[in-house]
C-alpha cells in the first residue's frame, strides 16, 4: 500500500511538472510568435515600401531596410507627395499622371516627373487662422519645399540632424518667412507686402477676430510636424534615407516662396 501511494504521488508530481513545463513552453512560444509577428510586420512594410516607390531608387551606400521602411512611411502613410509636388495645387490634389487619376476611377500612377519636387501653394497663413497683420496683411503664401536630394544626396540640402529638428520641432532652417521686424510692420502699414509673418496681437479690420497669437516665423506652417513629431527615431531616419535615394529634381516650373527665389531649385550636378 505504502509503496503504491508513493508511486502514485510520484506519478502525480511528474504529471504536474509536465503540465507546468508545457504551460511554460506554450507561454514562451506565444511570446516568440508575438515577436516574430513584429519582425514580419516590419519586413512586410519594407517590401511594400519597395513595391510602391513611384521612382527608381539609388541604393548605393544605402541601408536597404531603412529605404524600404522610409518609402512605406512616405508613400503609404505620410502623404508627403500629396503636398510636396508642383503637381499638387489646387490644395490636396495628389499629383498623378494624366489619365491615371484614381479620383476619376482611373488606375493610379503617381507622376514621377514632379515627385516630391515642391511648389504646392497653400495660400497665405491667414487661411489656417493665424492672425493677419496691419492692413489685413496675412503674410506671404506658404509653399511646400523641394524634398529631393541634391547632388550630394542630402534631402532638401539638410543633414540628418537638421531633418530630425524639422520633423520634431518644425524648425525652418531656410528662414523663408521670418517674423516681421518693426521696420517690416511699418512697411506693411504703408501698403508693402514683405516676405515675413506679421506678429500679434494685430490691429484687425472691423469684424475680424483677433486671435491674440504670437506667430513665430521660424516655424513651418501647414507642414504636419506636430503629428510627425511623434515618430520614432528609426522612422525619421528611414524617411531621410529614402529621401536620399530618390531622383534629384530641379523645380523650375513652380512659383517659389516670396523672398526665396532659389528655394525650389536644386543642384543635381548635371
Ligand atoms: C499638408 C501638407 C504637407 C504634408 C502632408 C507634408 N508636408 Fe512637409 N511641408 C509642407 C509645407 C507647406 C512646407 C513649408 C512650410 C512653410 O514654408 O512654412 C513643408 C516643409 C517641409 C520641410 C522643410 C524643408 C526645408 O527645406 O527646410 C520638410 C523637410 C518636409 N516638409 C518634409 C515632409 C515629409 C517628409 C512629409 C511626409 C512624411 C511631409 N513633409 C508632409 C506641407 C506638407
Amino acid at each position: 500500500m505504502e509503496s503504491r501511494r508513493i508511486a502514485k504521488s510520484a506519478v502525480g508530481s511528474i504529471v504536474t511538472l509536465g503540465a507546468i513545463l508545457l504551460l511554460g513552453l506554450a507561454g514562451s512560444s506565444l511570446h516568440m510568435q508575438a515577436q516574430n509577428d513584429g519582425d514580419d510586420d516590419e519586413a512586410s512594410r519594407i517590401e511594400k515600401g519597395f513595391k510602391i516607390a513611384p521612382v527608381p531608387l539609388n541604393m548605393a551606400g544605402k541601408d536597404r531596410s531603412l529605404v524600404g521602411l522610409g518609402s512605406y512611411l512616405v508613400n503609404a502613410v505620410g502623404d508627403c507627395n500629396g503636398c510636396h509636388s508642383s503637381g499638387a495645387p489646387p490644395i490636396g490634389f495628389y499629383p498623378f499622371v494624366t489619365g491615371k487619376n484614381p479620383y476619376f476611377k482611373q488606375p493610379a500612377k503617381v507622376d514621377p516627373t514632379v515627385y516630391l519636387n515642391g511648389g504646392g501653394s497653400f495660400g497665405t497663413i491667414g487661411v489656417v487662422g493665424t492672425p493677419t497683420g496691419p492692413n489685413g496683411y496675412a503674410g506671404p503664401a506658404i509653399i511646400s519645399r523641394n524634398l529631393t536630394p541634391d547632388k550630394n544626396g542630402r534631402p532638401e540640402g539638410h543633414t540628418l540632424a537638421e531633418f530630425k529638428d524639422i520633423i520634431r520641432h518644425g524648425i525652418d532652417f531656410d528662414h523663408v518667412h521670418p517674423t516681421c521686424t518693426a521696420a517690416q510692420l511699418a512697411d506693411i502699414q504703408n501698403g508693402g507686402t514683405p516676405a515675413c509673418i506679421p506678429t500679434g496681437p494685430i490691429p484687425t479690420s472691423p469684424g475680424q477676430p483677433d486671435y491674440q497669437n504670437d506667430p513665430d516665423g521660424n516655424l513651418l506652417q501647414i507642414m504636419p510636424w506636430p503629428t510627425f513629431s511623434h515618430m520614432t527615431d528609426r522612422d525619421i531616419e528611414a524617411i531621410y534615407e529614402y529621401l536620399s535615394a530618390i531622383p534629384c529634381i530641379d523645380n523650375t516650373v513652380s512659383t517659389p516662396p516670396a523672398g526665396a527665389p532659389n528655394e525650389l531649385r536644386n543642384d543635381c550636378g548635371k
